[in-house]
């Protein structure tokens, strides 16, 4: 059978010459980037390098990134760093959205506890935050805004610029989640005009277990991760060279204009085909604003219901990985809260495929995906 990877938006594959320039570091340079000998020496200097490529590509300084273990830390250390670094001002107030990812909300949440002031903005239909809304929610304690570049599940692209204007107009930082963005789209830190941004490397054909965090020159923020002096006393712990090299070769490898036009292209034809072929479908996300590689769609349960779990199985068996965007908790699918802010109803929400596209997908394997989509709805129809 052949086997169709439609969820790049959950990972990509590793490009070989990812494999092949990290692999010359975990043989040749295992210094460790803080020894003096040359051995440390040696991996210090292409640790710098990495940082420095990853810095140009998002318009920064070096020495305004630094290495995590991914998205997930970084967003972790954007909101509790912040907001720790706030309370002690007496500034004890944080805005997020509700379509942030779990590594955000989840921070969130858990600072709300502790007695932090959490706003939720909401979203419209198109999963898009309105700044007007920002503006409503700031007050004179805010320390942080938190919202993302792009929404992983849906696309949507958010007004971050704009959310910036009103950040600065009120003395509030502003951290955006762009793992899903950079690469895909430009993402420049002085375009947006954020303080605080968070980059994922497995989300660009480079390895797993890293990412960073872009903290602009003067912004205050608590280190969470003590022990040691690495990252510029920010983030203790030996630097992991042979990942940061892997990280910045595949920077180097993006090529955001022509793949973008490419994935754009291949998500329209492929939107359109789907449309033609089957009845009560809905697409979750901006009609305009939304990134070059991911489709969601949904069947209107109002007109026809169709069992979310067994559609993501069913195109499984048929050799298709795709995604609903929900989550499996304690063994039955949640509604996924992104959709539920944008205003679906929880049975359309379950009823959703996110299909994410990349740099090996093919027009072919699109097609193959609608015919598979096509079987599998046959089969759950006769089953019934
Ligand atoms: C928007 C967003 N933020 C954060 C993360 C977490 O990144 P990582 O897997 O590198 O921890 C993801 C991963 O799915 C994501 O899509």
């Amino acid at each position: 059978m052949r086997r169709i990877y439609l969820d790049y938006s959950a990972t990509t594959p590793l490009d070989p010459r990812v494999l092949e320039a990290m692999s010359f570091i975990f043989k040749e340079q295992y210094g460790n980037a803080s020894s003096v000998h040359s051995f440390g020496r040696e991996a210090r200097k292409v640790l710098e390098e990495s940082r420095e490529r990853i810095a140009s590509f998002i318009g920064a300084r070096s020495d305004e990134i630094f290495f995590t273990s991914g998205g997930t830390e970084a967003d972790n250390y954007a909101i509790k760093g912040v907001a720790l670094a706030g309370k002690k001002k007496g500034n004890n107030h944080i805005i997020i959205s509700a379509i942030e990812h779990h590594a955000v909300l989840h921070p969130a949440e858990h600072l709300r506890e502790e007695g932090l002031n959490v706003d939720v903005v909401p979203v419209d239909s198109s999963g898009m935050v309105d700044p007007a809304d920002i503006q409503k929610a700031i007050t004179p304690e805010t320390c942080l805004i938190s919202i993302m570049h792009a929404n992983n599940e849906v696309g949507t692209i958010e007004p971050i610029r704009e959310i910036s204007a009103i950040a600065k107009q009120h003395g509030a930082l502003l951290h955006s989640d762009t793992v899903q963005s950079v690469g895909k789209i430009p993402v420049d830190v002085n375009e947006l005009g954020v303080d605080l941004l968070s980059i994922s490397a497995h989300k660009l054909y480079g390895p797993k277990g890293i990412g960073a965090i872009y903290i602009r020159k003067g912004t205050e923020i608590k280190t969470l991760i003590e022990g040691g002096a690495q990252e510029s006393n920010r983030r203790a712990g030996t630097e992991n060279v042979p990942l940061a090299v892997g990280f910045a070769k595949a920077v180097e490898l993006c090529s955001i204009e022509d793949e973008a036009k490419r994935l754009n292209q291949l998500r329209e034809t492929f939107r359109v085909k789907l449309f033609k072929k089957f009845n009560h479908l809905v697409v979750n996300g901006h009609p305009k604003a939304h990134l070059p590689h991911i489709l969601s769609v949904s069947f209107d349960s109002t007109a026809m219901p169709v069992d979310g779990e067994a559609l993501i199985m069913g195109m499984d068996l048929r050799g298709v990985a795709v995604t609903s965007g929900s989550a499996c908790t304690s063994g039955s699918l949640q509604p996924s809260h992104v959709l539920l802010a944008m205003g679906r109803d929880e049975k359309t929400a379950k009823a959703t495929i996110r299909f994410s596209l990349g740099r090996l997908t093919t027009e072919d394997e699109l097609n193959d995906a609608v015919e598979a989509l096509e079987d599998v709805l046959t089969k759950m129809q006769t089953n019934k």
